[in-house]
């Protein structure tokens, strides 16, 4: 059976758990996987999870089978989360939202409801886009292609050259969007320009596929759902792919949604049998313990508020980091401008760094970043920061 694998090096993400695990220096720093961590370098559980946790332990009386939406109470919360409370759509019947197993999840359900619809489908993606969406969509048979995104030399968004190329989509085609703090550059459009690619997506008919991971980590809770909530407004069909990985910090739980925006509700009915039974045939029904606990966070107020300010902690000690690296950066000699690390937003940005010195970083330093030079600005600390900055100007050779 197994005589022709061949062994497949590891992911450029994961890889750098283990590596950076296994690394003797005190003075390793692991900038590569996109998690939270606080000044002591942890990565800490929420208060509002810790209280909710105990709550559903409390409450639970069994362990019985829930079916394949999961847990209900976490699908409705998800939906008015990011499509809005008062949004049009809900009220119409039109959205479904199903819990995954992480966002990841979601993105594997959402190319088999693809390759479902549409045996031919192409999936359009930013250039760059998170490595792991390059692998999930062919592995479920979808075709990927890419449209322009990311300017390397301004570190900017190539706006126009992106309008240019999704102007070419049409009815059929699904085009894949970062909704907040996009992974890996940490450039996202501002709200007008949303506006105006919603707008486009209307007019061309193109089918949104809206990846968010990061809500509440670029501007709040509700002003990170806007993608979601303008192309919703205009477009008849919408998929999104939601994480509670960060924002919740529950990594581990894998909790995660997949929600559709239908033309009317009885379609959204017969899209919601689709996922059902792509569900069944992957891993039969998603796990309840983390969405139970966040079901129960959501439909209180008190620990609902309490979650929306400890994101807001997170969000403003990453925003913080940003701006005391790049003037660190500037004090300390390095003539190259990093100027922009104050301009992107969330966890991640490109440090612009060639592979070789990436690997420069790595096997001198023990300081583990991914080969496309992106870097967790949530990963450095008071502690770990002059140290990086030392790394950064030997491999510039500033
Ligand atoms: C990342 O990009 O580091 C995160 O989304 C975690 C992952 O699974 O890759």
């Amino acid at each position: 059976m197994f005589e022709h694998l061949k062994a497949i090096p590891a992911d450029p993400i994961l890889g750098l758990i283990t590596s950076h695990a296994v690394d003797p220096n005190p003075k390793k720093i692991d900038l590569g996987i996109g998690v939270y961590r606080n000044e002591q370098g942890n990565t800490p559980m929420l208060d509002c999870v810790v209280q909710a946790e105990k709550l559903m332990i409390a409450a639970q009386t069994t362990k019985s089978y829930l079916g394949p939406a999961g847990v209900t109470g976490f699908n409705a919360s998800m939906s008015k989360l990011l499509f809005g409370a008062d949004s049009d759509a809900l009220q119409q019947g039109r959205v479904r939202t199903v819990q995954t197993p992480g966002g990841t999840g979601a993105l594997r359900v959402i190319a088999d409801l693809i390759k479902s619809a549409r045996p031919n489908a192409e999936l359009w993606a930013s250039d760059p886009t998170w490595a792991n969406h390059l692998a999930l969509f062919p592995a479920a048979g979808v075709n990927m292609h890419s449209y322009p995104y990311f300017d390397a030399a301004t570190s900017s968004l190539r706006f126009d050259e992106m309008m240019a190329s999704l102007a070419q989509r049409r009815a059929g085609d699904a085009v894949l969007f970062h909704a907040c703090c996009h992974n890996p550059c940490g450039v996202s459009p501002d709200p007008d320009q949303w506006q105006a690619i919603a707008e486009l997506a209307a007019e061309r008919g193109f089918t949104p596929v809206i990846d968010i991971a990061y809500m509440g980590f670029e501007r709040g809770i509700d002003e990170d759902a806007l993608a979601v909530r303008l192309f919703t407004e205009r477009c008849p069909e919408v998929i999104v792919a939601s994480s509670c990985s960060k924002n919740f910090a529950m990594y581990r739980d894998r909790v995660g949604a997949i929600s559709i925006v239908a033309e009317n509700s009885g379609k959204a009915d017969d899209v919601l049998s689709v996922i059902n039974n792509v569900t069944r045939k992957n891993y039969s029904m998603p796990p309840a313990h983390g969405p139970a606990v966040i079901d129960i966070i959501l439909s209180s107020e008190q620990l609902t508020e309490q979650w929306i300010s400890e994101v807001a902690n997170m969000r403003n000690r990453i925003n913080s980091l940003r701006s005391t690296l790049s003037q660190q950066i500037a004090t300390n000699g390095i003539s190259r401008d990093f100027t922009f690390l104050e301009r992107q937003s969330g966890m991640f940005s490109f440090m612009g760094l060639t592979v070789e010195q990436v690997h420069r970083m790595r096997d001198e330093f023990s300081i583990y970043i991914v080969d496309s030079a992106r870097v967790n600005v949530a990963s450095f600390n008071q502690q770990n920061m002059a140290y990086f900055i030392e790394a950064l100007a030997t491999v510039l050779d500033e």
